[in-house]
């Protein structure tokens, strides 16, 4: 039995495109996949630990493999807390909504908190980064408001190439995109660009 995260990165819920591709997909998968568990991370219930000045001293000591002080060793821990619930799924499914050209802030916070030395990550001077999220699939869908595919366009899109660096970074090799744009058009196209993305969406799940 596999488990599968859903991580919800949009507030606008039945008004989100990116969440309505991802529920699509979720309920093929669950469809093929019955006896598998899906937990979800709606980003928007989620309280996760600061990361301030105090934590990043904490992440520097660990970096450094220096001792931490029993404050930091605490701080370390909440964030520690959420890199083992990440690292515990064995699937990921990822909706993002471009704001200003790039994530949510919620979805930020999230990558600032789980992209961690010794949990996300290694580094030595001899090999330099490597990734520690290997070996898992991950589907990611993406909903903008404008069209980021044309030459003029397509440098500002901060969304998905800033989301596939970081997947990447962490050891993602196995990244299913799938782009809804742009849901500010007009409402027939949009509802023809939803379709195929949801098509799209029910395909990847039945073998994901
Ligand atoms: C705060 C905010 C910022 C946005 N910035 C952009 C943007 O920079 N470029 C763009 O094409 N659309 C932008 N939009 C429109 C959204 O990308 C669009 O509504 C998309 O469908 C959001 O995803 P969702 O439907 O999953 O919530 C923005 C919307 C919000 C709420």
């Amino acid at each position: 039995m596999a488990k599968l995260m859903y991580i919800e990165s949009s507030p606008r819920k039945n008004r989100s495109k990116s969440i309505l591709v991802a529920r699509a997909f979720l309920k093929a998968y669950e469809q093929a996949n019955p006896d598998d568990e899906v937990e979800m991370l709606d980003l928007w219930k989620t309280v996760l630990p600061e990361f301030d000045g105090f934590t990043i001293d904490a992440k520097y000591q660990v970096l450094h493999d220096q001792e931490l002080s029993a404050e930091q060793a605490a701080a370390w821990e909440s964030v520690v807390d959420v890199c083992n619930a990440f690292k515990g799924a064995d699937k990921y499914l990822l909706s993002v909504p471009m704001w200003n050209f790039g994530i949510p802030y919620k979805l930020k916070h999230f990558f600032d908190v789980i992209i961690q030395p010794g949990q996300t990550f290694n580094f030595s001077p001899d090999t330099g980064y490597t990734g520690l999220a290997t070996g898992k699939p991950i589907v990611v869908t993406y909903a903008r408001g404008g069209a980021y595919g044309s030459d003029e366009t397509k440098g500002m899109d901060f969304q998905k190439t800033y989301t596939d660096l970081l997947l990447g970074f962490i050891g993602f090799t196995d990244v299913e995109s799938i782009v809804v744009e742009p849901t500010l058009g007009a409402p027939d196209d949009v509802a023809a660009i939803e379709q195929a993305a949801i098509a799209k969406a029910q395909e990847l799940a039945k073998s994901f």
